[in-house]
């Protein structure tokens, strides 16, 4: 994991949106493969305001690592939450049941607890209607153990007429709320990265990106620069001649048609480098592009070292991230497979060890 790309995707995005919007920097599912604390580190020093995780124990684990640092719940799905009432987290609210265990906790500690209110601008997945907030706000607003301090909302897209609908619908939620809580209302957010990058006008007083941060640009630009921060290597550990006419790995499926080198490396869909990855897939070998040929297996995956001067066991091979080639990115391997970035990324094993370089 590459720390400094890391950071400078982090100050690229919070150079778009000009220094009055604050980043809420998304690290849930243990931030996006990437590892939690050493990625919430990195960009809790690049700035970022607050960090966004998805689980009650990752907000534990972030807590304790990260004392300084302010973490944001997205959601209200783990029951558990109430425990955290009495910490510095901020919690999110997305529906009234919650409410009221929450304001009985935080009074029982003798404090209050901030919440963000999530409004359903019309991804109806999680949320307040907008036609509720006035009652919601009320409700919080008489009862002190409840900080409102944050209001959001979240959308299925970007571009499109209702996505332009659901932020008009969020901008007149957002004057309603500061005409009843006023200054206290300190974070305003909208924006996942790819509103962030397509609608300036949902940046309100935070941007909430998560995919950016780790380099992938949504719609497939590169207006930002971004820079990939995960990157997929391992060691070649054997070399092995495949004569012309045989096969390579299960199915029979790829067969030489001339006499070959080939290196195996020991990654495999297991690790969650699948098996779609393969068929016209590459790596990075000694500065070169090389075939992965045959199935991929579950712990295994073969290269054509044919091509390279000297092949041998020990030169490593970038799967993908680290290289200037775009073929090894990781929207490449997306577009090869019919999967999503985000799902490479998270899918990749918690058995693979994690090497962090670069400024932190
Ligand atoms: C509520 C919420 N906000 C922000 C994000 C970040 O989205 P993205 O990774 O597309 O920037 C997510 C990710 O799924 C999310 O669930």
């Amino acid at each position: 994991m590459d720390l400094t790309a890391l950071a400078a995707n982090a100050s690229a995005l919070q150079t778009y949106v000009g220094p009055s919007t604050g980043l809420i920097a998304v690290v849930k599912d243990n931030a996006y493969g990437h590892g939690l604390v050493p990625s919430a580190t990195s960009l809790a020093r690049a700035g970022a305001a607050l960090l966004a995780v998805s689980a009650v124990s990752e907000a534990r684990v972030l807590e304790k690592a990260l004392p300084q640092a302010t973490v944001l719940l997205l959601n209200d799905l783990d029951p558990e939450l109430v425990d955290l009432v009495g910490s510095e987290v901020h919690l999110t609210s997305t529906s009234p049941q919650l409410l009221p265990r929450l304001h009985d906790r935080a009074v029982a500690l003798g404090t209050s607890v901030p919440v963000h209110l999530k409004i359903d601008t019309g991804m109806n997945r999680l949320g307040f209607p907008a036609t509720e907030l006035v009652e919601v706000l009320r409700f919080a607003t008489s009862h002190k153990g409840l900080a409102v301090v944050g209001l959001c909302t979240h959308l299925p897209d970007y571009g499109t007429v209702a996505a332009r609908a659901q932020l008009e619908i969020f901008s007149e939620v957002v004057r309603t709320a500061r005409s009843i809580l006023g200054p206290a209302l300190r974070y305003v957010h909208a924006a996942n990265s790819g509103v962030l990058l397509h609608h300036p006008e949902a940046h309100h007083t935070h941007v909430r990106p998560g995919i950016a941060l780790y380099g992938i640009e949504p719609g497939g630009g590169s207006r930002l620069g971004l820079r990939p921060v995960m990157s997929l290597c391992a060691p070649i550990v054997q070399v092995r001649p495949v004569a012309a006419g045989r096969s390579i790995g299960y199915r029979r499926a790829f067969t030489a048609d001339h006499d070959l080198l080939v290196g195996v490396v020991p990654i495999g869909y297991g690790h969650g480098f699948l098996r779609s990855f393969g068929p016209g897939g590459t790596a990075l070998v000694g500065g070169r592009l090389v075939p992965v040929v045959g199935d991929i297996s579950m712990d295994m995956l073969c290269l054509d070292l044919t091509t390279l001067p000297d092949p041998r066991p020990g030169q490593e091979a970038v799967l993908f991230g680290r290289s200037e080639d775009p073929s090894l990115r990781v929207e490449a391997l997306a577009l090869r497979s019919g999967l999503i970035p985000y799902e490479i990324m998270t899918g990749m094993s918690a058995q693979l060890p994690r090497c962090y370089h670069g400024a932190a």
